[in-house]
Formats: structure tokens, C-alpha cells, sequence
């Protein structure tokens, strides 16, 4: 299939393209490099022998959009692109809406009328909401998101499917990650996160590579086994193949949910055993009091993209940490932007 991957250049999209060429699919990437380097796809190039065609612009530019669906014959669509940092979505709402809701908009639109109807978007576990029970499955409603970042996943979401009643020629599907992290195995691409990381994964590399001191860990008092929150952490190159596995979803009109999860709770100071354990290298960290909005635990029910896509997880907790490791070491300053 000639597959438009939006965000391509990105942490997951970057992985999604190099799976994608290596299936046998034809790859235009659209991106504005507002959080990424176009080097990752020259070295998805390099990995794959596979030219990318690779347009920079904004997902929220419809000239630019309508010029990609002119010049190219394309099947699908994944839908990457957008801002991701929950924290900075409170700050800037505006721009959490204007780019992830306000940019969904417009590509559908240039979509409908280019008479493209399958798109694949990146949703999230978050839209689940603060009181839903784990383990998290599809059949259950959304719930309160506690950040713009949340809401605006909800919001598309639901966009997302209005269209698809709207028009039976539609397919959507929305894929809920849960806790990306890892690299590619080459240690070629993976995460760069600017500045400071938010998330756990990254800022563990960091500390073991030397740009950071010491990790904190966000409280050691939640109702868990070791009293660290837990999450359902999914190797980037399974969820990769998780996009390619969710085309054939794209062949069913209407709304498909997949939770991409492997299923199994993994607590921080777990991960920072692991990490330890398997790259030999020792994570200085401190106990710090609990980051607001953060849930104790919660982790995917991943049976349905099992039975109905045949994917599952394969990697584990080991292969993401010596993977992780593996980037860094190779690209301490990442992609050097
Ligand atoms: P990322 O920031 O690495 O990738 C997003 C890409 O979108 C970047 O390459 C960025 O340059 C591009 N982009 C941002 N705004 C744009 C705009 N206005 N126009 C064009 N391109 C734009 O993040 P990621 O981790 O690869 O996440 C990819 C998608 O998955 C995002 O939609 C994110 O919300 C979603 N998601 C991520 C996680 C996670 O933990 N990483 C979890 C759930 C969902
Ligand atoms: C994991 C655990 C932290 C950093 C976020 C988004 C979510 C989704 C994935 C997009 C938590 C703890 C972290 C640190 C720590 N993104 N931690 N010290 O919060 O589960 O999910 O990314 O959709 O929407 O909220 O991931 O990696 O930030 O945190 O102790 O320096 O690690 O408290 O328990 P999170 P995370």
C-alpha cells in the first residue's frame, strides 16, 4: 500500500515508517520537524535500503496537504502527528488544541477530498480517564481526562468517529499506546526527547549516559507492591508492527479500538532494577513526592488486537532497556538537532 505517515520523523512514526518499508509498503512522510530531526530518516533509509519521500510542512497546512494527496496515490493514512507533553499541554491548551484537534481536522478534510478513507490514529491510554478499572479494555467508555492532552486524544477520537458513522466509506482506527519506550535494535533510531525528559525511560538513559545526575522517583507511597506507580511499558518496535498489523483493520468500514499494551504492570523501581540488571550500570535516585495527575497503576487488556489482528507484544522489560541502552550509548546528544 502507499502509506501518508504523519509525524513520521518522530519516536513512533520514525520505527512505524522502517516497519512499513520493510513490509513491502511505499512511505510519504509529512512533518514539521517541530520535534524531530529529519535524520531519523535517513537512517531509516540506511536501515531499510528504502527511499522516503519526505514533505516538511504542518499538519494544519491544507495546501500542503492537498499537494501530497495530489502527487501521490495514496491507500491510508497514519495519523502521528501532534504535541505530546501533558505538562506543557496545560500551560498551552491553545496549542495542544490548534495542533492535535485543530490539525486531525484539516488532514480529514483534505482526506475526504481526495477521496482517502482509512486513517490509523495514535490515541492513547489516557483516554480512559481516572476511574476506570484495570485492566483497561476497549469496550469500555471513554472517561475524565485530566490534562488538554488527554482531551484533545478524547476529542479526535470521537471526531474520528462521527466521520466514520458520517460516511460508511470511512475506516477508522484508533490505537491506544500505553507506555512507548525502547529503540530500534540497530541503536540507529529511537526516543530524543528536548530538554529535560518527561518521561521515565528517557530520563533513566540519561542518568546512566552522564547528562543527568540523578533520577527522581515520583513517590514510593501509592497502593502498589513496591509503592511505586505502575505502568504497562510497550517496546516501540511492537508497537510499530502494531500499525502495520491495524492496516488489514483498515479494509472494515467504521470505528476498530485497539489497545497496543502487553498486558503486564511494571512498577518504577522495576524498571530501574532492569535497567541496572541488564546494562550493568548503576541509577542513582532519590524518592521525590508525587507528580499531580499521575495514577497508580494501570495496564492494557491486549486480547482484542490478538484475536482480531494478530499481533501481541513479543518483546519484553530486557529487550527494552538493553535496546534503550544501546541508542544512547551510540547517540548520547540523540539526533544532535
Ligand atoms: P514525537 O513528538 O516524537 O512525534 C510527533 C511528531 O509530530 C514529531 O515528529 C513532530 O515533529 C511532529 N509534529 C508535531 N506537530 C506537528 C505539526 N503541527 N505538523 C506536522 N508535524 C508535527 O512523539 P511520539 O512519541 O512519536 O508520538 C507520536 C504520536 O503518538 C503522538 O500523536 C502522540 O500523542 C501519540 N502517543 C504517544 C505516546 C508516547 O508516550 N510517546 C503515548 C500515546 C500516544
Ligand atoms: C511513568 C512512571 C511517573 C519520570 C505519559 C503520558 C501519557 C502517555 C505516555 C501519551 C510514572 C514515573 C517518570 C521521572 C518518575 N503519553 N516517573 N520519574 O506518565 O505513565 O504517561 O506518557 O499519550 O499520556 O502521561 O509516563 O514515563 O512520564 O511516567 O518517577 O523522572 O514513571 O511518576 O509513575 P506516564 P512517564
Amino acid at each position: 500500500m502507499n502509506i501518508l505517515v504523519t509525524g513520521g520523523a518522530g519516536y513512533i512514526g520514525s520505527h512505524t515508517v522502517l516497519e512499513l518499508l520493510t513490509s513491502g509498503h511505499n512511505v510519504v512522510v509529512l512533518d514539521n520537524l517541530c520535534n524531530a530531526s529529519a535524520e531519523s530518516l535517513k537512517r531509516v533509509e540506511q536501515l531499510t535500503g528504502k527511499a522516503v519521500t519526505f514533505y516538511k510542512a504542518d499538519i494544519r497546512d491544507r495546501a500542503a496537504l492537498d499537494k501530497v494527496f495530489k502527487s501521490h496515490r495514496i491507500d491510508a493514512v497514519i495519523h502521528f502527528a501532534g504535541l505530546k507533553a501533558v505538562g506543557e499541554s496545560v500551560a498551552k491548551p491553545l496549542d495542544y488544541y490548534s495542533v492535535n484537534v485543530g490539525g486531525s481536522v484539516v488532514l480529514a478534510q483534505a482526506m475526504a477530498q481526495a477521496g482517502v478513507t482509512k486513517l490509523i490514529f495514535s490515541s492513547s491510554a489516557t483516554v480512559y480517564g481516572e476511574d476506570a478499572p484495570v485492566p483497561y479494555k476497549e469496550t469500555m467508555p471513554r472517561g475524565k481526562t485530566s490534562n488538554p492532552y488527554g482531551t484533545s486524544k478524547a476529542m479526535i477520537e470521537q471526531i474520528l468517529t462521527d466521520i466514520s458513522i458520517a460516511d460508511p466509506q470511512w475506516s477508522v482506527v484508533l490505537l491506544r499506546y500505553f507506555n512507548p519506550v525502547g529503540a530500534h535494535p540497530s541503536g540507529q533510531i529511537g526516543e530524543d526527547p528536548q530538554g529535560i525528559p518527561n518521561n521515565l525511560m528517557p530520563f533513566i538513559a540519561q542518568v546512566a549516559v552522564g547528562r543527568r545526575e540523578c533520577l527522581s522517583i515520583f513517590g514510593d507511597d501509592y497502593d502498589t507492591e513496591d509503592g511505586t506507580c505502575e505502568r504497562d511499558y510497550v517496546h516501540v518496535v511492537d508497537l510499530a508492527k502494531g500499525h502495520v498489523s491495524a492496516l488489514q483493520a483498515t479494509e472494515r468500514s467504521g470505528t476498530h479500538i485497539y489497545n497496543l499494551g502487553t498486558g503486564t504492570g511494571t512498577s518504577v523501581k522495576q524498571m530501574v532494577e532492569a535497567f541496572e540488571r541488564v546494562t550493568g550500570v548503576t541509577i542513582p535516585y532519590q524518592i521525590a513526592p508525587r507528580r499531580a495527575g499521575d495514577l497508580p497503576a494501570f495496564w492494557a487488556d491486549a486480547s482484542k488486537a490478538g484475536k482480531e489482528l494478530g499481533w501481541c507484544a513479543e518483546l519484553g522489560i530486557e529487550d527494552m532497556m538493553r535496546d534503550t541502552w544501546r541508542w544512547q550509548q551510540n547517540n548520547p546528544t540523540g539526533y544532535s538537532r
